[in-house]
């Protein structure tokens, strides 16, 4: 309401405020508010001078805009697969993908659970590849007693409402390099370097400013981060207890080492008899009791946008097997013990079901 009745309704006092204790929370001296998280990994390529003919390493085991933006650029996405314990980029794989050609590294810390940054920073440079991480599922999560987002050399946060705090619509970068961060200012910004007046533009800009009043929001949700983790992380466990007595059920990994899991969302694993038919009868069965239940993630080189760069070196086996058998359950501020337990019953039946369903065919598991 304050930003309202004042004639600042963008580029103005709260998106500094915000901008600051984002950076702060990654322990970085830079933070660039900017439209959507998408638009925040856009940017950090065209800051980074990403363009053709310069690949992009990523999981395809991924939420699409990391892809999206390699290709608003121009540049190949070159996929590498997950370990399949976190379900996030697998550093032993990463060597064997650098060219001469590869010019950055994007690690997503997915579902909120940090990637094993340490091994992916050391062959970065090695070979002078920069690092973005897109913690856009991970704010808040640790690594190694480190803010993630804040490890790499430009770390991009989401702010739409499925995340763990929104400003409706809404993004940040942050980075610890001041010519970046100076980059990525003009850009968002028509272009407009910052001695430029209102209709002259140094560069090729876009619109990915963020208001006021979404400033003004992710100003105040900051304030609850720590609380909102702090209820989601019981609920996450709430779940885990719960669903020790279902074997076919694999949960996430609970802890990281001298790090904190974001929980973004809770995402079970069915076990390796299950296929992908399977995974989506039980889904089906969940949302016809009224549970709503996701299929994270497709993977992107399956996508037809992506086909062209399929597979090029190593295979992608353990992110197609994840991908097949994976359940994102119901996951809010305000789920109930009550409504776990519920979300956990169903689950089993509709397991039990696919079971029973299948026990005309040759048996494939055993319930
Ligand atoms: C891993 C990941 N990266 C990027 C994004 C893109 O964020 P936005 O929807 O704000 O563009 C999301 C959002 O869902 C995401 O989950």
């Amino acid at each position: 309401m304050s930003v309202l009745r004042t004639p600042r309704l963008s580029i103005g006092p709260k998106m500094a405020v915000f901008e600051e204790s984002m950076a702060k929370a990654a322990g970085v001296p830079y933070g660039v508010a900017v439209s959507s998280g998408t638009a925040g990994l856009h940017l950090c390529l065209r800051a980074l001078g990403i363009g053709e003919g310069d690949e992009v390493i990523l999981p395809s085991f991924t939420f699409i805009a990391a892809g999206s933006a390699v290709l608003y650029q121009r540049a190949t996405p070159v996929f590498v697969d997950i370990d399949p314990i976190t379900l996030n980029l697998d550093p032993g794989r990463l060597e064997k993908m650098i060219t001469p050609r590869t010019r950055a590294i994007i690690v997503v810390h997915t579902f909120g659970y940090p990637a094993d940054l340490d091994p992916i920073l050391e062959v970065a440079r090695k070979h002078g590849v920069a690092v973005i991480e897109d913690a856009c599922e991970a704010l808040g999560a640790q690594y190694r007693g480190r803010s993630v987002g804040g490890i790499g050399d430009l770390g991009v946060f989401a702010f739409y409402p499925n995340k763990v705090i929104t400003t409706g619509e809404g993004g940040m970068v942050v980075t610890p390099h001041s010519h970046l961060a100076e980059a990525m200012r003009a850009l968002r910004n028509q272009g407009r370097k910052p001695a430029d007046g209102w209709l002259e533009h140094g560069l090729l800009g876009y619109n990915y400013r963020l208001s006021e009043m979404n400033c003004a929001l992710g100003i105040a949700q900051m304030k609850r981060l720590g609380a909102i983790l702090e209820i989601r992380e019981t609920l996450a466990m709430r779940y885990a207890k719960e669903l020790q007595t279902i074997p076919e059920v694999t949960v996430p990994p609970l802890r990281i080492e001298g790090g904190r899991v974001c929980w973004f969302v809770f995402v079970v694993r069915l076990a390796a008899q299950f296929k992908r038919a399977d995974r989506d009868s039980i889904c089906d069965q969940l949302t016809a009791r009224g549970i709503g239940c996701g299929r994270y993630f497709a993977p992107l080189h399956l996508q037809p946008l992506f086909a062209p760069y399929s597979n090029p070196r190593g295979d992608l086996a353990v992110t197609e097997q994840v991908a097949d058998r994976t359940l994102a359950l119901p996951f809010f501020n305000r789920l109930t013990n009550e409504q776990i337990t519920e979300v956990c019953g169903s689950l089993r039946d509709a397991i039990r079901s696919v079971a029973l369903h299948r026990a005309d065919s040759p048996p494939r598991f055993v319930v």
